[in-house]
């Protein structure tokens, strides 16, 4: 199964793309992920997009979609792809078809989280991850069973992002909206579009997104 995952800055895209990984052995393709390893490993691609993302703005179609295009191409047939935060404009949805088309996929479903705007700033700007497993944890919704200590991995290292800043994630969210929301109409007359209420706590949404697993 291919499916999308769709909302603004903060409405759970990774966390719920994590727990499909865990329970169903599909593989996640951040393309934030992605785009953050290459600003990490400093590669050309690195180089292009950092002060983008610092800013909150979109990586241009080129970079994203040749991102996942490799990633999809070294996989496996058989494991599905879980899109986390691709595809970003509609340019990039219509390349993503092209491109599964390519690899002999079809896309199943659209799993829209409807979220609270103003409550995603206060999710964002407490967000920290594990710098070893990428576990990801909350200053006030989800901190580690044992302070300090990675409930998965056990590391004591952990970090946080350079756009999770209150006026970046403003401007993501202007970006969501003015250029990702748009995306949806093309998605919709094909009737594989769900909504699910991301402002649900993280089990009941990961349950809701069963449940459109399930009927699919
Ligand atoms: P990207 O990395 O995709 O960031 P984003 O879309 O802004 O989304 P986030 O990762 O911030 O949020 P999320 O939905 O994954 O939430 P999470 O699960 O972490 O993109 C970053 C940048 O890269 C972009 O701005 C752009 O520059 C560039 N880029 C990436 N893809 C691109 C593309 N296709 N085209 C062009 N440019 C691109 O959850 C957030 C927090 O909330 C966590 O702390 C979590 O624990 C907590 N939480 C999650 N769910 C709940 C819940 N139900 N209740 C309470 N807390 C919760
Ligand atoms: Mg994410």
């Amino acid at each position: 199964m291919n499916i999308i995952l769709l909302g603004p800055p903060g409405a759970g895209k990774g966390t719920q793309a994590n727990l499909l990984v865990d329970n169903h052995g599909m593989k996640q393709l951040s393309t934030g992920d992605m785009l953050r390893a290459a600003v990490k490993a400093g590669t050309e691609v690195g180089l292009e997009a950092k002060a983008v993302m610092e800013r909150g703005e979109l990586v241009s179609d080129a970079i994203v979609s040749a991102l996942i295009d490799d990633e999809l191409a070294a996989m496996d047939a058989d494991t599905g792809a879980i899109f986390d935060g691709f595809p970003r404009t509609p340019a990039q949805a219509a390349t993503l078809e092209e491109i599964l088309a390519k690899h002999d996929r079809k896309l199943d479903l659209v799993v829209e989280l409807v979220v609270d705007e103003e409550a995603l700033v206060d999710r964002v700007t407490g967000r920290f991850t594990c710098a070893n497993c990428g576990e990801g944890y909350h200053d006030r919704h989800k901190q580690p069973e044992v302070e300090g200590v990675c409930d998965r991995c056990g590391s004591t290292e952990f970090k946080r992002r350079k756009d999770d800043t209150e006026e970046t994630v403003r401007t993501r969210m202007k970006e969501y909206r003015a250029k990702t929301a748009p995306i949806l109409p093309v998605y919709e007359p094909r009737g594989i579009v769900h909504r699910v209420d991301g402002m649900a706590s993280i089990d009941d949404v990961t349950t809701a997104i069963e449940k459109v697993l399930a009927s699919a």
